[in-house]
């Protein structure tokens, strides 16, 4: 067996979600022969690629097939998150900026962006947390860390930057750490921009596999703020199965589909899908009620043609978790984690498929948007 070997037989297994070989797209790394011991390493798109597994078995086959059938074969995996970024003004360390969004108020919006930052942390991502919720801040709390004020630190020229929090792995930043909780409420349009902004400029968020920003409900100003400011690489939109949900959250994707802003959707995501009731303790996995209706998120993705990106189920601990300072990721709720992982999984393949796909995104423009 040869390298060349080696690298001929890969070069027949498919990346499963872009559509070409592993050699083509340069994932092939550390190849080494010892007798009929091959080892190689395959560099995923994002550490919590679901797809190993097919890749893995994909690869033995390959070599087996077309090489030599004794082969002892090992596979490694790293990776190297994609990113399109190019511009370095801003969040110059950040390689994907995902906005959580809805159209609809209370959906999960924060629930689902802080357990997605914890899941996307707990594959091996580095990840940040942007509560750009100016008017109802929650990450502070979600995260337990309200009444703790960051650091300052001095940038380059001597620009004093604002040194995120820390917690459970995630970098955050939220109005919240900064102001008393009562004082933003009163805040006019121009002070909200420029405090988005200094979040984006004045916050030192260092490298970054991805930078989640948890968004207010609507379609509004701090929106257009965000689409002004930083390329966001894409949207996740966060529905409940409720009629009224699905209609506010078909608002959430004409927004961001709109010619001006033209920042594409990752995907939705359904919160609060089914019921699952405690007992004694443990969650009951085979007891779902679908008290809001049944799949409506999953109908709407279809209608979209945007990709599903999963359920995650109403468990009186996954609220507990948001009010006490310890999301369910940080918990032993396993079912909740399970989907919030699944979920995590489907999102972040979605954003290498879109990196592989489409252009990076601008910064937007546009100055006034209809239906906002
Ligand atoms: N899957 C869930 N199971 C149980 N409770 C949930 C779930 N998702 C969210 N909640 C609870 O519902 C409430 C609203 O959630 P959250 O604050 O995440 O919504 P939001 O969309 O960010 O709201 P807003 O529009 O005000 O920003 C919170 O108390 C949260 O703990
Ligand atoms: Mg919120």
């Amino acid at each position: 067996m040869t390298q060349e070997d080696i690298l001929k037989a890969l070069g027949n297994v498919q990346e499963p979600d872009l559509g070409k070989d592993l050699v083509t797209l340069n994932m092939v790394k550390d190849i080494v022969i010892n007798d009929n011991n091959v080892s190689f390493t395959v560099v995923l798109t994002t550490p919590a690629c679901p797809m190993k597994d097919l890749i893995r078995n994909a690869c033995e086959n390959a070599v087996k097939i077309l090489v030599n059938k004794e082969a002892i074969v090992t596979v490694n995996f790293t990776s190297n998150t994609t990113t399109l970024r190019k511009d370095k003004n801003i969040l110059s360390g950040v390689k994907n900026i995902i906005a959580v969004v809805s159209g609809k108020g209370g959906v999960g919006k924060s629930t689902v962006a802080s357990n997605l930052a914890l899941a996307l942390a707990d594959s091996g991502a580095k990840v940040g947390l942007m509560d750009a919720d100016i008017y109802g801040p929650s990450v502070h709390i979600m995260f337990g860390v309200r009444g703790e004020r960051p650091m300052m630190k001095e940038g380059e020229g001597g620009k004093g930057l604002i040194v995120p929090l820390e917690r459970y792995g995630i970098k955050l930043m939220s109005i919240g750490l900064l102001v008393d909780e009562k004082q933003a409420v009163v805040w006019r349009g121009p002070m909200v921009s420029s405090a988005i902004r200094q979040f984006v400029s004045d916050v030192d968020w260092g490298e970054l596999d991805y930078l989640v920003i948890d968004m207010p409900p609507g379609t509004g100003d701090i929106h257009l703020t965000i689409v002004q400011t930083v390329p966001v690489t894409g949207v996740i939109i966060v529905t409940t199965p409720q009629l009224v949900a699905l209609a506010d959250a078909k608002k959430g994707i004409a927004m961001f589909n709109q010619a001006q802003i033209k920042v594409p959707v990752i995907g939705l995501v359904e919160n609060m899908s089914y019921f699952i009731p405690p007992q004694g303790g443990t969650e009951l996995p085979n007891n779902k009620y679908y008290i809001f209706g049944k799949e409506g998120g999953k109908k709407l993705a279809d209608e979209y043609d945007i990709p599903f990106l999963g359920e995650i189920p109403l468990v009186q601990s996954i609220r507990e978790g948001g009010d006490s300072g310890v999301p369910v990721m940080m918990s032993d709720d396993i079912i909740s984690k399970q989907a919030f992982i699944d979920f995590a999984a489907n999102a972040t393949r979605g954003i290498a498929m879109r990196n592989a796909e489409m252009p990076a995104t601008e910064v937007s423009e546009v100055l006034e948007v209809s239906g906002s």
